[in-house]
């Protein structure tokens, strides 16, 4: 029998909607290294579940040549599909039609993806590639805009949500990955941008190359805007796909249970000599201690004094937030605040418990770090932590001085337990600065300066930096072994995963951003 008439229009109109800006375009987007929208989504989602939403949408804008664009889908492809089987909303930028520019329709399209993600509590993955503002859309695509990101908004704290840069992203593009969770770049191929390197040179006279000024080394390693650097797009998916493991669907579920092979009573006495051993890599303890070994770290290479990400325990989804003494001894400053209290309430919104690993000199002292505004900087880390509700267990393995022990999960921040090892060392500084603050004119008087300073710093440790003072007022729950960290965490968290807690109602804080 021979195809009905209604059909082969059907075929035809998908045929259409498919070839996206055309053989050309699609052959230049490899040519620059980039997989085209449908091919993204395709190896994104589990095989044969991706459901397209408006195909067949079209721009409506005249004048400026727009007429002669009649590609079908407008740009960008959205739907739905499943990621290890769970619904997962997405929209896939189409570079090959007007360069991903977003105009009118574009919005509608992605507007639509998020208000029933929002409406059926599942996550949101947007694969950027666009040149920001259909130029020729003028204020209608500047509107579209505000529609998304007033939708990211919205969004944000009940479903996930994470964006890939795959391409640029000039303009308004960044600005909806930027109110995201998390934002991934892949190397060599992304940038994200505000204005490029025209409008630099013409502003400033500076000459900059696009990688330069917003590639994916500037934004993972110096601004701290991309949470993530994938080697290639295939190793961008499996970020989100793996990430995706570790959250809830939204904010009113827990995320899924996933049986370790690590059995939760292992002990190693290897954790033992961590902390003596002066500088060490805190993410080695942190392997050490969670299921598998297996650490999903958040921004690794921006603000690596503090070290935060993703891991399980007994296969309870877990937020860590540790000190790294690998990087300014650990010591907190502007942006590893900021690093820190961004991931904290992540968690906190996620229903992700937190363990938080504490070895903090203090917070970092200057004239730099004072006129940068430290004191509003860290006061956001103090902040993230107590406002936040979900269980919260913290291990304090050898320096917790000043300010930045109360920051760091401290029992009344309202951490829910709080261990310490025996080579914890808790005060308001460190041995050396107090010594000579306090006793400044018996040093000046002592006849043998170095010998008496000496003893000084010896009685000062005796009484002041370890955990039994502090263990001994219950300020510490219970000063462990080391070697026993992985079973204690996993007993104090399985104690508190009924917690629940209140904070009064209000219409919201106000955290010093
Ligand atoms: C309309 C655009 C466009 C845009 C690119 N194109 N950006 N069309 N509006 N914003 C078109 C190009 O004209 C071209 O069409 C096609 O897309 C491919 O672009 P190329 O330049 O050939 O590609 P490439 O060399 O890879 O460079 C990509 C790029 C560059 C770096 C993104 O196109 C660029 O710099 N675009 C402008 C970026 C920008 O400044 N955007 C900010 C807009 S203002 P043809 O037909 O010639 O092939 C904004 C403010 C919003 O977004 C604020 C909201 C808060």
């Amino acid at each position: 029998m021979a195809e009905p008439e209604w059909l082969t229009r059907l075929y035809d109109m998908n045929r259409r909607a498919e070839a996206g800006g055309g053989e050309e375009r699609v052959n230049a987007q490899h040519k620059k290294g980039k997989l085209t929208a449908r091919e993204r989504i395709e190896r994104l989602l589990d095989p044969g579940t991706f459901q397209e939403l408006d195909k067949f949408v079209a721009h409506r804008a005249t004048g400026f040549g727009m007429e002669k664009n009649t590609a079908l889908g407008d740009g960008v492809v959205t739907g739905y599909g499943r990621v290890n089987g769970r619904l997962t909303y997405l929209f896939a930028h189409d570079f090959t039609v007007l360069g991903g520019s977003l105009g009118e329709t574009f919005g509608k399209k992605i507007v639509k993806v998020m208000d029933l993600a929002l409406r059926n509590g599942a996550p949101v993955v947007g694969l950027n590639d666009s040149g920001g503002a259909r130029i020729q859309e003028g204020v209608v695509s500047l509107a579209a805009y505000t529609e998304i990101f007033f939708r990211n908004t919205l969004a944000s704290g009940v479903v996930p949500q994470i964006s890939v840069i795959a391409g640029p992203s000039a303009g308004g593009t960044v600005y909806s990955p930027a109110l995201t969770d998390v934002v991934i770049m892949v190397k060599g191929i992304s940038n994200m941008f505000i204005t490029g390197p025209d409008v630099v040179k013409a502003a400033l006279g500076q000459d900059v190359t696009l990688e330069e000024l917003g590639g994916s080394a500037v934004h993972t390693k110096k601004s701290g805007v991309a949470h993530f650097m994938a080697e290639d797009e295939a190793e961008s998916f499996r970020l989100v796909r793996r990430l995706l493991t570790y959250l809830p669907q939204n904010n009113s579920e827990l995320p899924p249970h996933i049986e370790p092979r690590d059995s939760p009573s292992r002990t190693d006495a290897w954790l033992r000599g961590a902390a003596p051993s002066d500088p060490y890599d805190v993410r080695a303890v942190v392997r050490n201690v969670v299921d598998d070994g297996e650490f999903l770290e958040f921004h690794a290479e921006w603000a690596q004094n503090i070290c935060v990400g993703l891991a399980r325990l007994d296969g309870y989804s877990t937020g860590i937030v540790a000190n790294q003494p690998l990087y300014l001894s650990g010591a907190l400053d502007i942006d590893s605040s900021d690093k820190a209290a961004r991931f904290v309430r992540f968690c906190d919104a996620f229903n992700i418990p937190i363990v938080t690993l504490v070895d903090v000199p203090g917070y970092m002292p200057g004239v730099e770090l004072e006129h940068g505004g430290i004191i509003r900087h860290g006061a956001k880390l103090l902040y993230a932590y107590c406002e936040s509700t979900v269980p919260k267990v913290t291990v304090i393995t050898r320096k917790a001085y000043g300010g930045a022990y109360c920051a760091m999960g401290s029992k009344y921040g309202r951490a829910d337990l709080n261990f310490a090892w025996p080579t914890a060392e808790i005060a308001v500084m460190g041995p050396e600065a107090a010594v000579n603050i306090i006793f400044r004119k018996e040093i000046e008087k002592a006849e043998d300066k170095a010998k008496e300073t000496e003893r000084l710093l010896a009685d000062y440790r005796e009484k002041m930096a370890n955990p039994y003072v502090a263990a001994g007022r219950g300020i510490v729950d219970e000063v462990i072994d080391p070697a026993e960290t992985r079973p204690k965490l996993i007993a104090a968290l399985s104690s508190l995963r009924n917690k629940s807690e209140f904070r009064p109602s209000k219409k919201h804080g106000n955290i010093p951003l």
